[in-house]
């Protein structure tokens, strides 16, 4: 009995012992918040949905940043806007009883997300206007349990995500709100203070963790205060070390001014980030099928949609690059993704369906392209490398100068067809031999893989 006890302490203590080992401390600097390695499923990811969703989405008209463009910067469309559609003392916080929801259906958003492909969503929980989507205590009557829906939206998308589990939940948060009082105090004292973030930003920051346990933290905003006024290295300590989700959660780069592009987890640098070319950091581009608009615009034309020939091209691009690509959505105010949306996200799914080897758990290969209407990606692993053609080559052939092939031992086959004949090119690389297929008979309609097997 003796013994077992000993045996069951040395267990214990050489369990604690490998787990404290395995468990690395971080400490509130950002040379320590820096040196996380970024948790594997999101570089495998590739891709995800950003859904910005908020009162912003009942004037629908512009843009999210519809209050900041109408009452602070006073531009002359929104002033208009305005004016010819309200009664003079109509406020933006008027806008939150439309705020209806009423056709807001998480099982139907998630059954889009994942035909769409993609591995991981990021719900604006609350943008620059302060609204909350979920019933935050520090928001009193300006959140959805307390005004409009009537309902913690947060929490159904992610019930619903959680039920299906083919996608990972992420939140988008704004540090700072444009017109919140005790954060214009903060700012006129030249951020000496800090009510806002003490009273706002990081309890809220904490009770989204606790509540929802997301896996990507999207902070924006951060209203061109110092991290160290937004104590965002001790927010990121904590959730690097001792939150429900310090194993799995991903973060990105907008912790303060200054730290864009070079602290936090993954870079995200400026919206819309397409560098071109291969980076040594991990880094994500958010971008927009509406391409001027991240909220929900009415007005919209068919014109300012991204077509999925850009969006797929995108998406090939970024993951070329070694980026993930984070393209959004606007939900209305009634909470429904209209047509346009829906069917970019499943045209996207029907592409990744045929070609998603060559786009999931790969690594950028040592060339990205050789003109920007073809891509590399690679599964070193596996010893394959991808060549994704945007254009379908007409004349029935197509070089690629860069692999190294060998006669006898390297495979060509376009994915979702098959097999493909190959020699060498003149130069270097291969010549390889397309099939003259009819529109009907492609494998997918947007652009094309190549999967070069026993090729380096
Ligand atoms: C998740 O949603 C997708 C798309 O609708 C569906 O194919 C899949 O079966 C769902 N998974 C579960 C576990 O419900
Ligand atoms: C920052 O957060 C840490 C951890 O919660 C806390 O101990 C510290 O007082 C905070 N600093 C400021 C300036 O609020
Ligand atoms: C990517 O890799 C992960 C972990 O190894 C695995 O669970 C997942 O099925 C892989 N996905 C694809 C599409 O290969
Ligand atoms: C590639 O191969 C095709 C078919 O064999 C041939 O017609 C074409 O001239 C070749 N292209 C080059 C540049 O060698």
């Amino acid at each position: 009995v003796k013994m077992g006890a000993f045996a069951a302490v040395c267990v214990v203590f050489f369990t604690l012992l490998i787990s404290g080992i395995s468990r690395a401390t971080y400490q509130p600097t950002w040379e320590s918040i820096d040196s996380r390695p970024l948790p594997e499923w999101y570089d495998q990811a590739k891709f995800g949905i950003f859904i910005h969703w908020g009162v912003f989405s009942v004037p629908s008209f512009g843009s999210e940043w519809f209050w900041w463009y109408w009452q602070k910067e006073k531009r002359q469309e929104y002033v208009h806007f305005m004016q010819s559609n309200y009664p003079p003392d109509f406020q933006y916080q008027d806008f939150a009883q439309q705020f209806t929801a009423e056709f807001f259906n998480a099982k139907e958003w998630t059954d889009i997300f994942a035909s769409s492909g993609a591995k991981y969503i990021v719900l604006t929980t609350k943008h620059h206007e302060g609204f909350t989507l979920w019933g935050s205590k520090n928001s009193w009557n300006w959140n959805a349990v307390d005004v409009g829906p009537k309902r913690d939206l947060v929490d159904e998308v992610a019930t619903a995500l959680r039920e299906n589990g083919s996608l990972r939940l992420g939140l988008y948060h704004s540090l700072f709100e444009w017109f919140n009082p005790l954060f214009e105090q903060d700012a006129a004292n030249k951020f000496t203070t800090n009510y806002f973030p003490t009273t706002k930003t990081l309890p809220e920051l904490y009770d989204l963790v606790m509540k929802y346990k997301p896996e990507v933290l999207w902070s924006d905003g951060d209203g061109n205060a110092p991290d160290k006024y937004w104590n965002s290295t001790a927010f990121l300590a904590w959730l690097y070390n001792d939150s429900p989700v310090r194993d799995t959660v991903v973060t990105n780069d907008r912790w303060g001014q200054d730290c864009i592009c070079k602290h936090g987890g993954y870079y995200t640098c400026t919206d819309r980030y397409q560098p071109g070319h291969l980076l040594k950091h991990k880094w994500e581009n958010c971008m927009t099928i509406d391409s001027k608009s991240w909220g929900y615009r009415r007005n919209a034309p068919l014109s300012d949609y991204l077509t999925i020939e850009q969006l797929v091209a995108t998406l090939v691009e970024t993951v070329s690059c070694g980026g993930n690509l984070l393209m959004n959505i606007g939900p209305t105010h009634d909470g429904r993704i209209s047509p346009i949306f829906e069917e970019r996200l499943r045209q996207m799914g029907q592409w990744l369906k045929v070609n998603g080897e060559a786009i999931y758990n790969t690594s950028a290969w040592r060339v990205q392209s050789e003109t920007t209407k073809m891509w590399y990606t690679a599964r070193p692993q596996e010893k394959t490398v991808f060549a994704i053609l945007l254009d379908w080559p007409d004349k029935g052939w197509v070089i690629l100068n860069e692999p190294v092939a060998t006669q006898g031992s390297t495979k060509v086959e376009l994915l979702g067809y098959g097999s493909l004949q190959w020699e060498p090119a003149m130069a270097s690389g291969l010549n390889i031999t397309l099939p003259p297929l009819s529109f009907r008979q492609m494998p997918c309609q947007w652009a094309w893989t190549l999967k070069l097997t026993g090729a380096s």
